[in-house]
């Protein structure tokens, strides 16, 4: 497919929130949810191979995958999440030298994915040209963001398939991001082939996405992994500049539950669910760890926002989160859930 056709694919892709679209515009497919067996996960592969739709577990959150070399399989991931056309997607790989194929690797780039790799870590660098990626991944952009999950069912996958897997998370565009297999069924149920099911995400927040296609490492997205374990590496990294999408998971309302969020709250007010941190929030409806913990925090969270947004209640109050390691991450998520939907449209930069 030449670069024109697929530039014309993309603006044929849905531009805007389309959640009302009717799903008959969509191809329906007979979901299989699979215990992550090595036959089911062989059996991903395959399907893989074909150009199908599969979800799977990673460190951080659940992926819907497909060929990241098959346009039409890349295509389909669009539709199926209802994505916005200029959101680009994360193209896993086996292993670094894989990766370093795809995209012009730096000595920064080796340096990080020595520290981090397999792990919560997306770097952003230049496509190397003829890299058999479909342009469609990168949606219009010159680079590619690359990632080597460490997840075991993930690692068993891309070696089986023997191929690099585009993966977003896997909700539909605007639904926060699925930690565990039935999440993934909640959003995709009938839109996707198959969910490889290996129980809740370990770490339970995207990977921190960092941009290395410029001359200073530059933060587009906090995440799974501490902004500081990057920083004692490569120095420190930039806050993104420019009111242009340059990572569109910026979009200040991308991580959405359906009712008004209050943060910073001590208790909850009348007809208020609270989600609470640590000891002292005694009177929460939920608690992401009533030890203080920041990790685990950062595993119940997606989790306990899609509980909480469920339930009976008008609004959803949230105790304070400290503002260090995985902290500051779940704070980003909050603050962008927080934004009323009309302020959604273009991001501040998110401060790392
Ligand atoms: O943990 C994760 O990162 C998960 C798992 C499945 O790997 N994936 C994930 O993908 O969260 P997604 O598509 O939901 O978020 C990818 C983020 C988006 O903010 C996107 O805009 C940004 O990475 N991104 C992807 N390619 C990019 C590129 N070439 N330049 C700048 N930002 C890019
Ligand atoms: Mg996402």
């Amino acid at each position: 497919m030449s670069d024109g056709s697929l530039l014309c694919m993309l603006h044929l892709l849905p531009a805007t929130r389309t959640r009302d679209r009717p799903d008959s515009e969509l191809t329906q497919r007979q979901t299989s949810i699979l215990k992550a067996s090595p036959e089911a996960i062989h059996e991903a592969a395959l399907a893989l191979r074909r150009g199908g739709l599969v979800a799977f577990p990673t460190e951080t959150v659940y992926g819907l995958g497909a060929d990241a070399t098959n346009d039409a399989a890349v295509a389909a991931i669009f539709a199926a999440k209802n994505r916005p056309q200029f959101n680009p997607l994360i193209v896993h790989f086996a292993d670094a030298d894989s990766a370093a194929a795809a995209v012009a690797f730096d000595g920064r780039a080796r340096r990080l994915a020595d520290a981090f790799w397999p792990g919560p870590l997306t770097l952003v660098l230049p496509r190397r040209a003829a890299n058999g990626i479909s342009l469609l991944v990168s949606a219009g952009l010159e680079t590619v963001a690359v990632r080597v999950p460490g997840q075991p069912v993930a690692r068993a996958l891309l070696a089986d398939a023997g191929l690099p897997i585009a993966a977003p998370s896997a909700n539909r565009s605007f639904s926060v991001s699925p930690t565990t297999a039935s999440h993934v069924a909640a959003d995709l149920d009938g839109r996707i082939d198959l969910i490889l099911d290996d129980g809740p995400c370990r770490l339970g927040l995207e990977s921190t996405v960092v941009d290395l296609s410029t001359e200073t490492p530059t933060l587009l997205r906090l995440g799974g992994l501490p902004v500081e374990d990057i920083e004692a590496v490569i120095g420190t990294l930039a806050a993104p500049t420019g009111s242009a999408p340059k990572s569109p998971g910026m979009l200040s309302r991308h991580y959405a539950p359906g009712r008004p969020l209050r943060l910073n709250a001590t208790a909850a007010g009348p007809d208020e669910a609270l989600l609470g941190f640590g000891p002292q929030a005694t009177g929460a409806t939920l608690n992401l760890s009533p030890r203080g913990s920041l990790e685990e925090a950062a595993a119940n969270f997606f989790a306990m926002m899609r509980e909480l947004d469920r339930g009976d209640f008008a609004a959803i109050a949230v105790s304070p989160i400290p503002q260090t390691g995985l902290g500051r991450a779940i704070n980003d998520r909050l603050t962008r859930a927080a934004t009323p939907p009309e302020e959604g449209s273009l991001a501040g930069a998110t401060a790392p």
